[in-house]
């Protein structure tokens, strides 16, 4: 998609880091944006910036891991704007940690809910109406977690594998379909983003959360290297040229590639995978 001026986003997990980023940057390019988020003010915080730039907003406050509300979603988009061009399933916590066998059954379905399932509800809420219009593009926010391992987050990496596998599977069955709606996941290393606070979006309906969550040691370790990672903005700019060149992978660095190259290594020789070196990640300081 070539030309966005005009054209309608939807991005989900609006209200901060990189939705906010895409929704800032869609903004930018002239675009009418809804925007979606499961934290109210925040997400309201958001459309008023924009809407004082200017920009064609709407909110919607939507928690991604209820099929209906993602309904509903694609509903009032579809009513207030007309149509829908691209569509950012993007919403995302990072889990819990801690040995896989040892992470609470709600922790597991907490981090599957927003993360899989938010991007499987945005798919069959949006998918049929671009596919009607022959036109669209979908950008599933996964992470370089899809395309490596990476243990102690299981819940979070096993979420991002099978964003990208539910990306793959999509591309195919729309390209052999002949249809024009185009596909991208977004792959991205560390962005600085409140990710690593994702706790504050724990759901009341899945009981007390898991004692230390967001708290523990792989928790301080990830906020340090978060902190320092790339600007939203930056992978903003990398999201809207991958949409203009119908990329369908895009990392925040082409060298992260060799990330899942040595993943294919790993297939060939039937080897267990390897821990990614920290460097392969762009983690500041962490040379061999
Ligand atoms: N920050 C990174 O280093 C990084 C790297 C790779 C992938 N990602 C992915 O990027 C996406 C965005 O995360 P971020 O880093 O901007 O974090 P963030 O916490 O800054 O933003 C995530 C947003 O999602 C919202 N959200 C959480 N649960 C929701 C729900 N049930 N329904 C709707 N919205 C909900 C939050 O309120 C928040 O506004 C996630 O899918 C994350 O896994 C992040």
């Amino acid at each position: 998609m070539r030309e966005l001026e005009g054209k309608v986003a939807v991005v989900t997990g609006a209200a901060s880091g990189i939705g906010r980023g895409l929704a800032e940057r869609f903004a930018a390019e002239g675009m009418r944006v809804v925007l979606a988020d499961v934290e109210v003010d925040p997400l309201q915080e958001v459309a008023d910036a924009l809407a004082a730039r200017g920009a064609p907003v709407r909110a919607v406050p939507t928690d991604v891991s209820d099929a209906d509300a993602v309904l509903d979603l694609a509903t009032v988009t579809f009513e207030h704007f007309g149509t829908a061009h691209v569509v950012c399933n993007n919403a995302g916590v990072g889990g819990s940690s801690g040995p896989s066998w040892e992470i609470a059954q709600n922790a597991w379905d907490w981090t599957f809910g927003v993360n899989f399932w938010g991007v499987l509800h945005g798919i069959r809420a949006f998918v049929p109406r671009l596919l009607a219009q022959q036109e669209g593009h979908i950008v599933n926010t996964a992470s370089l977690a899809g395309l490596t391992t990476i243990p102690f987050m299981a819940p979070y990496a096993a979420t991002k594998h099978a964003v990208v596998g539910l990306s793959e599977a999509l591309a195919l069955e729309l390209a052999m379909l002949g249809s024009p709606v185009k596909v991208s996941v977004l792959c991205p290393g560390f962005i600085r983003t409140r990710i690593h606070e994702s706790e504050r979006n724990w759901p009341a309906r899945l009981g007390a959360p898991p004692p230390g969550l967001g708290n523990d040691l792989l928790a301080e370790s990830v906020r340090a290297t978060i902190a320092a990672g790339m600007d939203p903005a930056d992978l903003a700019d990398r999201v809207v040229a991958a949409i203009r060149d119908e990329r369908f992978f895009i990392l925040s660095d082409d060298d992260h590639a060799v990330l899942a190259q040595q993943r294919a290594d790993d297939v060939r020789s039937g080897r267990q995978p390897r821990l990614a070196p920290p460097e392969a990640f762009g983690i500041p300081g962490a040379g061999t």
